[in-house]
């Protein structure tokens, strides 16, 4: 059904694109546990439940005071910087690096021995405009972006468990996204850039990370052809990342989302859940909101806990305080004042392994 399905969408070409593309023939390495970081954390059971994990931005950890901290130690036990980490704010003139708010939240994490998942190396938003508006040719984009890959992975080698490799490669109908890495390189980007990050680093776990593939419809039929086509060529894809980015009236059932992952989960590699939060605005009472809310969370967290391949869920953010979609939606587990939402109970039910 899929080559059929992609041969409409004309993913095949992608596919066979990625299959002859520059594919090294190093096979997707376990991490090891990098020196100073906990053990690489693996769901050796069923029974174990999915990892916790929180994004968190310098500003927060700099300015949101001691309850922030507190209540990300006290629940949370990895952390992905929400936006330090980009292009743009990594190198923002051509060969001018500038590490130093991502690495006080890298630091942070190492210091509480908390895994930390770079996000994200390569993606069609936060990208410098030396970048967007230069003159490349597909030899130089190529060689700008093995450099910018090498060098990013390279100076967080040992600090950072898991990588955002490729971020939202694809269209909602499922074709490849017009980036000006899809547009000058071609669809060979994706292949090119997850074998740099290995070379730079062939203990971190490497992901694809994507949006809107929870249900069972095109875009994750394409995101499945994707992966399936890179793994089958050999390219070190250790992970896919579900981002989850859900509404109250955009969510997906239980059984439909759990079979999602149990299907990526068949070729091998480990899921989690990379951006959960639920817009909850609008004019309903805001109790009824909050439940629906908290139905979604439980939902979510219990599809992860079901494939013992989804190893971890993380919020993007802590509290309705401080989210990329406005305090007015509430979309995290915590309120403005820290205290647990009916939200969060539900996520810390679902995370617990039925049966
Ligand atoms: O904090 C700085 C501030 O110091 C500066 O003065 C100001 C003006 O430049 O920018 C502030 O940073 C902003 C940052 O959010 C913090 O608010 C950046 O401009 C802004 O671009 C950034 O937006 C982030 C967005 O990705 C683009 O990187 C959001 O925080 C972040 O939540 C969002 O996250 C994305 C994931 O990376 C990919 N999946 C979708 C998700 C939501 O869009």
């Amino acid at each position: 059904m899929f080559g059929k399905f992609a041969l409409s969408l004309g993913l095949t070409v992608t596919a066979a694109a990625v299959l002859g593309g520059l594919c090294g023939s190093v096979a997707s390495a376990a991490p090891a546990p990098h020196a100073g970081q906990p053990a690489v954390f693996n769901r050796t059971s069923a029974a174990e439940a999915p990892q916790l994990g929180a994004a968190v931005n310098d500003v927060m950890l700099d300015k949101a005071g001691p309850r922030y901290v507190q209540t990300l130690l006290a629940h949370y036990r990895s952390i992905t910087p929400e936006w330090e980490m980009e292009m743009s704010q990594l190198e923002p003139s051509r060969g001018h690096f500038t590490f130093a708010r991502a690495d006080q939240i890298v630091a942070f994490a190492n210091r509480h021995h908390m895994p930390v998942r770079g996000h994200t190396l390569v993606w069609d938003e936060m990208v410098p405009s030396w970048v967007l508006h230069g003159s490349w040719t597909r030899a130089q984009l190529e060689s700008m972006l093995h450099t910018y890959i090498t060098t990013v992975v390279s100076h967080y080698r040992g600090k950072v468990e898991e990588w955002d490799v490729v971020n939202e490669p694809l269209t909602t109908d499922g074709h490849m996204r017009q980036s000006i890495w899809e547009r000058v390189i071609g669809p060979d980007y994706v292949s090119l850039a997850f074998r740099w990050a290995h070379e730079a680093d062939p203990h971190a776990r490497l992901f694809l990370n994507e949006y809107g593939a929870e249900w069972n419809d095109p875009k994750e039929h394409a995101l499945y052809q994707l992966v399936s086509g890179l793994k089958a060529a050999g390219i070190p894809i250790g992970g896919v990342g579900f981002q989850a980015h859900l509404l109250l009236d955009a969510h997906p059932p239980q059984a439909e989302l759990t079979g999602v992952l149990r299907q990526f989960a068949a070729l091998g590699l480990r899921l989690e859940i990379t951006e959960l939060d639920v817009r909850a605005g609008g004019s309903a009472p805001l109790a009824r909101r909050m439940a629906e809310e908290a139905s979604i969370y439980r939902t979510v967290a219990a599809s992860c806990a079901a494939v013992r391949a989804c190893a971890r869920v993380t919020t993007w953010g802590i509290t309705d305080a401080a989210t990329w979609i406005g305090t007015s939606n509430r979309p995290l587990p915590f309120d403005t004042h820290y205290r647990a939402k009916p939200a969060w109970y539900a996520l810390r039910a679902g995370l617990t392994p039925r049966g």
